[in-house]
C-alpha cells in the first residue's frame, strides 16, 4: 500500500524553513527515525529518481550484466549483442526468481528454478515444455524493462516509466564535469560499511564541511576551508568546491593523473552530490562515488567504488589511497551513530545550521517537495510550506 503523509506530518516536517538560508532551522527529526518516512522515501524518491549503478566499465562487452537491489527491487542491466544497454526487473516471468546475482557475461539469461531462457534483449527464447500449455506465445512472457541510461560514462536506472529522461534530472550537472576523463577510469577498489544510522545522516555528513576541522584535522594540511563554495542545483544536487593547499601528495605525484585531467581538479577538491543520495568526489587522481542505501530507518548501507586510471597500476599506491580514505572514513562512522541517537530520543529541535551546511537545506527541501507535494491539500503544498531556497 503506498504511504501517505498526513497534514499534521506535511506541516512539521516544514517547519523551520525560511527562504534565506541563514534564518532556517534544522530538519524535523521524525524524517530520520519514523519507519513510515523511510517506506514513503523508497515510494517516492528511490522508485522514481534516477539510480546510479556502475561505471560503463562493467557493461562494455555484449552480454555483461550488472545486477543490484534498489530498495526492494532487483534490478539487472545488460549489454546487448547489438550493442545496446538495456535494463529490466530481475525477475523471472515464470514464477518470480531471480535471474541474475551480482556482475558478469553471458549469452543468455537462464532462471535457475525452472530455466526458462531469455535473450539479453530480455524477449523469452525459451519455456521448457511450453509446447504443453494450451496458447502459449513467449511474446507475452519478455522481461519487464526499466529506463536506463548513462552520464558520464556512469551507468544510471530509473523504475519509474513516467520519469524524464536522465539529462533531465541532472540539469547543469554533465556540463559542469564535461572535461573530467571518466572515459579513462575504471574501479580500483570497492568498499561496503554499514552503520547504524539513518542514512540521510549520513548523507548530511557528506555534503557539509563545516565538521572537517574539527572531525578530520588531517586534512586541513591540504585544504584551504575558507575557499570553500557551495552551489545548489535544481533537482536537489549541488557542487561543492574547495581549494587545495600545497602538499597534496595526489596531486604532487604528475605520473597518476588522468591525462586530460583538467587544472581545476589539481587546484579543488569537487563534492558533486547527485539527488538522492550519491556523494561523488572528483580529484586529479581519480574519482570515488560514495552511495548511501537505507537499510531500515536507522541502518545504512555505504557503497563506496573507488575509481582510478586505467593507466595506473601500482597496487600500492591504490592500497595506500584506500587506506587514507578509509581512516577518514572512520572518523565521520564513529560520530554518526551518536547523532541518530539524538535524533530518537528528539533532543535535535530547531537549531540553526550554518553556510557549510546549506547544501544540507537543499536536499532535504527536494527530498520533501517529492514525498509530499502532490499528496497534501493545496494551501500546505511544499511550495507553501517550503519556501524556496535563496543564496546569500
Ligand atoms: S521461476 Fe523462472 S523458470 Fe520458473
Ligand atoms: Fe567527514
Amino acid at each position: 500500500m503506498t504511504e501517505r503523509l498526513t497534514r499534521d506530518e506535511m506541516q512539521r516536517i516544514g517547519k523551520g524553513y525560511d527562504p534565506v538560508a541563514a534564518r532556517s532551522l534544522s530538519i524535523n527529526t521524525d524524517c530520520y527515525r519514523d519507519p513510515k518516512f523511510l517506506q514513503i522515501e523508497r515510494e517516492q524518491v528511490f522508485h522514481k529518481t534516477w539510480q546510479f549503478m556502475c561505471h560503463e566499465e562493467k557493461l562494455r562487452k555484449p552480454g555483461s550484466y550488472f545486477a543490484m537491489d534498489v530498495q526492494g527491487q532487483s534490478i539487472v542491466a545488460m549489454r546487448g549483442s547489438d550493442g545496446e544497454l538495456r535494463a529490466f526487473y530481475n525477475v523471472c516471468k515464470h514464477r518470480g526468481h531471480e535471474l541474475l546475482k551480482g556482475e558478469g557475461k553471458t549469452r543468455f539469461v537462464t532462471c535457475p528454478y525452472h530455466a526458462w531462457t531469455y535473450n539479453l534483449d530480455g524477449s523469452l527464447r525459451e519455456a521448457r515444455r511450453s509446447e504443453l500449455i494450451e496458447n502459449f506465445d513467449s511474446k507475452d512472457f519478455c522481461l519487464t524493462g526499466v529506463q536506463v541510461e548513462t552520464f558520464c560514462h556512469l551507468v544510471f536506472v530509473n523504475l519509474d516509466p513516467d520519469a524524464g529522461p536522465l539529462a533531465e534530472h541532472l540539469g547543469p550537472m554533465p556540463e559542469l564535469c564535461a572535461d573530467f576523463p571518466f572515459e579513462q577510469l575504471e574501479v580500483k577498489r570497492h568498499e561496503r560499511v554499514v552503520v547504524d544510522c539513518n542514512w540521510k545522516v549520513a548523507f548530511d555528513n557528506f555534503i557539509e564541511i563545516y565538521h572537517i576541522a574539527t572531525v578530520h584535522p588531517a586534512i586541513m594540511r591540504w585544504l584551504e576551508v575558507k575557499s570553500f563554495s557551495v552551489d545548489p542545483l535544481k533537482g536537489g544536487h549541488s557542487y561543492l568546491r574547495t581549494k587545495r593547499r600545497n602538499g597534496n601528495r595526489i596531486v604532487e605525484d604528475e605520473a597518476r593523473v588522468p591525462d586530460g585531467a583538467h587544472d581545476l581538479y589539481q587546484s579543488y577538491a569537487i563534492n558533486l552530490p547527485i539527488f538522492p543520495h550519491v556523494a561523488g568526489g572528483l580529484d586529479a587522481g581519480g574519482f570515488s562515488y560514495t552511495v548511501f542505501w537505507p537499510d531500515g530507518p536507522n541502518r545504512t548501507i555505504i557503497e563506496i567504488p573507488f575509481y582510478g586510471a586505467i593507466s595506473e597500476t601500482d597496487e600500492a599506491y591504490w592500497d595506500g589511497l584506500l587506506k587514507e580514505a578509509m581512516r577518514l572514513l572512520g572518523e565521520d562512522m564513529e560520530l554518526l551513530p551518536g547523532v541518530q541517537r539524538a535524533m530518537q530520543r528528539g533532543r535535535i529541535k530547531d537549531v540553526p545550521l550554518s553556510y557549510h551546511e546549506r547544501a544540507i537545506y537543499w536536499y532535504h527541501e527536494e527530498i520533501d517537495r517529492r514525498i509530499g507535494a502532490d499528496k497534501v491539500p493545496a494551501d500546505l503544498r511544499v511550495e507553501q510550506v517550503l519556501a524556496p531556497y535563496a543564496i546569500g
